[in-house]
């Protein structure tokens, strides 16, 4: 009897190692192991032996349970791996297949321009900084010098959010500008730098107004700068960017964080102007805001629309077509 239970192990765990699938295995398991297997059936007659044939029986039953089981296992092992092998093969992608073979997405015509912006500003010698969108009253009016309740805050129509507990009202930044006093908190001048980022305004979407649009701020400080400066980097960066064609030209105008202000205008090659947006030489209150001694430091600022200008220069005539995701409009740029 125990030479049958080694011959049956010995044959059911050949079979094991030969089995060439999970189901094939899964069948020599149940085969040689089940209910109905050749084991069960000598084990089932265990109990018409004597005492010690039984002992001896039993335990070569064991160990060729055992013995069958390390050898499915193993196998199983085995196949599995190979099975996730050829599944992994089945589901590889190749990239650069689809890439070929489709459309590809491109940039957004907005981040095109903010990318090019910053590599011009980059290329003449700023370096980029970002702020949250999400500011307190002191960054986006308080230290830009709009005192409590002055009418320049009507300027803009802010979007507030929930009080928090200690009663401030937290608020979407309206302009670029509070980056302004968060860098200039954060280093000492000489500063030299750009800072491109989203603002919102309740303002209705029309053809020139979009309640969440794009700025780029830029901020000098340094000593003995001059509204010369701010003119000759204003115009340098024309050209720069739209090209030696254009020129521009500043109008007086006011903002309460800068003294002069100025409204700067972009010449086009046909004469006809475009407005880009705010200027001027920092404020000394700006200054005192941030801890800057306005007697040692000067320095100026400017505030632009990248959507509105992006619009122009591309010939697009409603901001709202940049913002509506029409696939159709999106591909042309
Ligand atoms: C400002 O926001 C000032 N912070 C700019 C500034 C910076 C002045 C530094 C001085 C020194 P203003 O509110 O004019 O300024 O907005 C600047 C530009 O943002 C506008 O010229 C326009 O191009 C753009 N803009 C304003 N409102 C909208 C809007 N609703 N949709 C699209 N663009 C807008």
């Amino acid at each position: 009897m125990i030479d049958d239970i080694n011959r049956i192990a010995d044959a059911a765990a050949e079979r094991a190692r030969a089995a060439v699938s999970l189901d094939e295995l899964r069948a020599i398991d149940a085969e040689v192991l089940g209910k109905r297997s050749e084991i069960s059936s000598i084990k089932q007659r265990l109990g018409s032996l004597e005492p010690e044939e039984r002992r001896q029986v039993g335990k070569a039953i064991n160990e060729a349970r055992a013995a069958i089981e390390e050898a499915v296992a193993a196998r199983r092992a085995v196949l599995e791996a190979a099975a996730r092998r050829e599944r992994l093969e089945a589901e590889r992608l190749d990239l650069t297949e689809v890439v070929a073979t489709r459309h590809r997405g491109n940039i957004h015509l907005v981040t095109q321009a903010m990318q090019h912006l910053e590599d011009v500003f980059v290329g003449m010698g700023f370096t980029v900084a970002e702020g949250p969108e999400v500011e307190s009253d002191w960054y986006n009016f308080g230290a830009l010098n709009f005192p409590a309740g002055h009418p320049a805050r009507d300027m803009y129509d802010t979007l507030y959010l929930e009080p928090s507990a200690t009663g401030e009202r937290p608020l979407l930044r309206t302009h670029t500008s509070p980056v302004q006093i968060r860098l200039m908190e954060s280093r000492q001048p000489p500063i030299y730098a750009v800072m491109p980022g989203r603002v919102a305004r309740r303002d209705t979407a029309d053809a020139t107004h979009m309640p969440v649009f794009h700025q780029i701020e830029g901020l000098v400080v340094d000593r003995g700068i001059t509204m010369g400066d701010l003119a000759g980097t204003i115009d340098e960066f024309t050209k720069a960017y739209f090209g030696p064609g254009f020129s521009s030209r500043l109008r007086p105008s006011y903002f309460p964080f800068t003294e002069p202000s100025a409204e700067f205008d972009i010449r086009r090659p046909d004469g006809s102007w475009l407005e880009l947006g705010g200027c001027g030489m920092v404020h000394p209150n700006v200054f005192r805001a941030v801890g800057y001694d306005p007697e040692e430091w000067t320095g100026f600022a400017f505030g632009f629309g990248i959507d509105r200008m992006t619009a122009q220069r591309e010939g697009v005539h409603d901001l709202r077509d940049l913002f509506t995701n029409d696939i159709r409009f999106l591909r042309q740029f």
